[in-house]
């Protein structure tokens, strides 16, 4: 089942008109949010950023974060989801094909529900290889956009390269993964990120773990990193939804720490899971 502006239909009866800004224009914003034991993770982060989204762009929100949640839920229930991912879509809306469109609009939503699994993941065992590609994105990366060639191309030319994730560059620094967070250890234990700015999408799980770090005392430095920097370090990982925290083992083909999944990362790991579950 999926939801379609107002209604639960069968996937197959469900349509979205040809003239939708979301298909003509990728005029729309998404979220993406976990389901682990039937649970909805982190998902008011992920719902206040959606709004955040809509509001950048000037789509007004269609529902209060309670509704949104009830329908997730229902939707939830109804596909008897208990592991895989939950999908936001909402579009400018309906109207004939303009860059413009009437201020009255509509906006088009769209929720659907993937079972996979997301505590357990097939890379994990060996960790991540990823590469570095250039950052070819708009300069609005804190948008959640539906325009995601970039992140299109930028993961085909990962899985070209036999590899999981791609880690974008500007200016020689690594902005993001193609959609995940990215993190390095230095040698000398310095956990690092991006700060957040208009380069970055602001990540969910992003927050969560600085949470889980300053939780632990463990400390974090929120900079931007060279790719060089990231080539020297003890450990590597991603963040998202979808991937919770990835040990990255390869960058370009160069071993990071010992080639196998860093200790840390497989920690902040299973306390993000633990805390999920609470
Ligand atoms: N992607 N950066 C980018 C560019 C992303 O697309 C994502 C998430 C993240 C991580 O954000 P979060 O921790 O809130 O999931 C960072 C989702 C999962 C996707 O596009 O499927």
């Amino acid at each position: 089942m999926v939801y379609v502006s107002g209604a639960f239909l069968p996937i197959e009866e469900a349509s979205i008109p040809v003239m939708d800004r979301g298909f003509l224009f990728g005029d729309g914003i998404y979220e993406v949010t976990a389901v682990i034991a039937g649970r909805l993770v982190d998902n008011e982060a992920h719902l206040q950023r959606l709004d955040r989204s809509l509001r950048e762009i000037d789509i007004p929100n269609p529902h209060s974060l309670g509704t949104w949640t009830a329908i997730q839920k229902e939707l939830v229930a109804l596909n008897g989801l208990t592991e895989g991912l939950i999908y936001i879509e909402v579009t400018r809306g309906v109207s004939e094909r303009d860059f413009l469109s009437p201020a009255d609009l509509k906006p088009t939503v769209v929720i659907f529900t993937q079972a996979k699994p997301v505590r357990t993941n097939a890379t994990l065992a060996k960790g991540a290889q990823v590469i570095t590609l250039p950052d070819l994105r708009w300069a609005r990366r804190d948008i959640k956009s539906t325009s995601l060639l970039a992140q299109v191309l930028a993961k085909r030319s990962a899985a070209a390269a036999g590899v999981s994730e791609a880690w974008m560059v500007e200016d020689g620094m690594i902005t993001e993964g193609a959609s995940s967070t990215a993190f390095v250890i230095t040698p000398a234990g310095e956990i690092i990120t991006r700060p957040l700015s208009h380069a970055v999408l602001p990540g969910v799980t992003r927050r969560a773990i600085l949470r889980l770090l300053e939780e632990r005392e463990l400390t974090f430095v929120e900079r931007p990193f060279s790719v060089e920097e990231a080539l020297k370090a003890r450990e590597a990982f991603f963040t998202s939804a979808s991937t919770i925290v990835m040990p990255v083992v390869t960058i370009d083909g160069h071993p990071i720490g010992d080639g196998t999944p860093g200790p840390l990362a497989m920690q902040l790991r299973d306390l993000y899971i633990e805390a999920a579950l609470d």
